[in-house]
């Protein structure tokens, strides 16, 4: 690199991200508490040899031609990117650089923390405590389906979905998976692989591990919910909108489940007056699966390896676009 090259770092991340940026780059660091206005990630970016964002940031290629010819890279501190407009970034040859790996341990473990509080009613006891309703102990108070010896459906398979699903081994649970990103399934000494309608069927617990694509948005909709058993508990920690919300609404309060436990919504965050809030079958989590002291550390100091790697024209250790390279090799 001759000249340092300049960086917008479009919200605070952890400290371990930026000692790795340190005397490599000028650093335009946004530190407000919410994501810095449209507006605003377009001026900021205006001349910016790369950038460093969040997935509450839209990367489009208003952005990139905002940023201009010089940007050279665009580093997420997330695994998922539908929040970055890859053909737009694979047109102008941007590497695009996110953190898969690090956040699996992460966020499988808090599936099943959503998983059994759904099941198990802890958030519903914990009120119920609060209330001052805790009279006695009763023997058909806030009873909830038993998470042992269940059938667990993932669909998504891919690193996340398999790290839940070694986590429900200790569980005895019978774990059945679809990938709705995936060609074939060979067999796999985690689970069974079935088609989603048996998925839906059979599963007492339905767990999203899918990334949000064309072919899965709205993947679970009315019709999905009408597949599920009365008694199926569904989680979600992928992408809100893999999830119709509308319906999901309406399959909680018509208790054609039992009930629903998310990490992500759609819309995202969701507003404090939001329909979904009334329902008490429901959890919600404000997108914070990953949120390990150790795993956020871990996604900085990768967000930043991959902005490093962009700015001086080496390959990104992790990108999610390699044909950017193609003819270069
Ligand atoms: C979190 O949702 C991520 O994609 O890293």
């Amino acid at each position: 690199m001759s000249a340092e090259p300049k960086v917008f770092v479009t919200r605070r991340i952890p400290q371990a991200g930026l000692d790795v940026l340190a005397g490599k780059c000028q650093v335009d660091l946004w530190t407000g508490d919410l994501p810095p206005e449209r507006e605003t990630l377009l001026a900021r970016a205006a001349g910016m040899d790369g950038l460093l964002c969040l997935l509450t940031e839209r990367i489009d290629a208003e952005v990139m031609d905002a940023a201009g010819p010089g940007l050279k890279v665009i580093s997420t501190l997330a695994v998922g990117v539908d929040h970055i407009d890859l053909a737009a970034a694979t047109a102008r040859r941007i590497p695009v650089g996110n953190t898969p790996g690090v956040l699996t341990g992460a966020t499988a473990d808090f599936t099943f923390a959503l998983l059994l509080a759904a099941a198990r009613r802890v958030v519903a006891g914990d009120a119920y405590v609060r209330a001052g309703k805790w009279q006695t102990w009763g023997a058909q108070v806030l009873l909830g389906p038993e998470v042992h010896g269940a059938t667990l459906g993932i669909i998504g398979f891919g690193r996340i979905g398999q790290a839940v699903a070694q986590r429900a081994q200790g569980f005895g649970m019978r774990v059945i998976y679809y990938d709705p990103g995936a060609a074939a399934h060979p067999a796999h000494p985690l689970g069974v692989a079935v088609d989603l309608a048996t998925l839906l069927a059979e599963a007492d617990f339905i767990t999203l591990h899918t990334p949000l694509t064309a072919q899965t948005r709205g993947l679970i909709n009315a019709a999905a919910f009408e597949q599920m058993k009365s008694s199926a508990v569904l989680i979600n920690t992928a992408r809100g909108a893999v999830v119709e919300t509308q319906a999901l609404y309406a399959a909680l309060k018509e208790r054609r489940i039992f009930a629903a436990a998310l990490d992500v919504t759609d819309p995202e965050p969701l507003p404090a007056n939001h329909p979904l809030l009334e329902l008490d079958n429901l959890i919600i989590a404000p997108h914070i699966a990953s949120a390990g002291v150790g795993t956020r550390n871990r996604m900085a100091e990768i967000a930043a390896r991959n902005l490093l790697a962009g700015l001086s024209g080496e390959r990104l250790p992790h990108c999610v676009n390699p044909q950017v390279y193609a003819g270069l090799d």
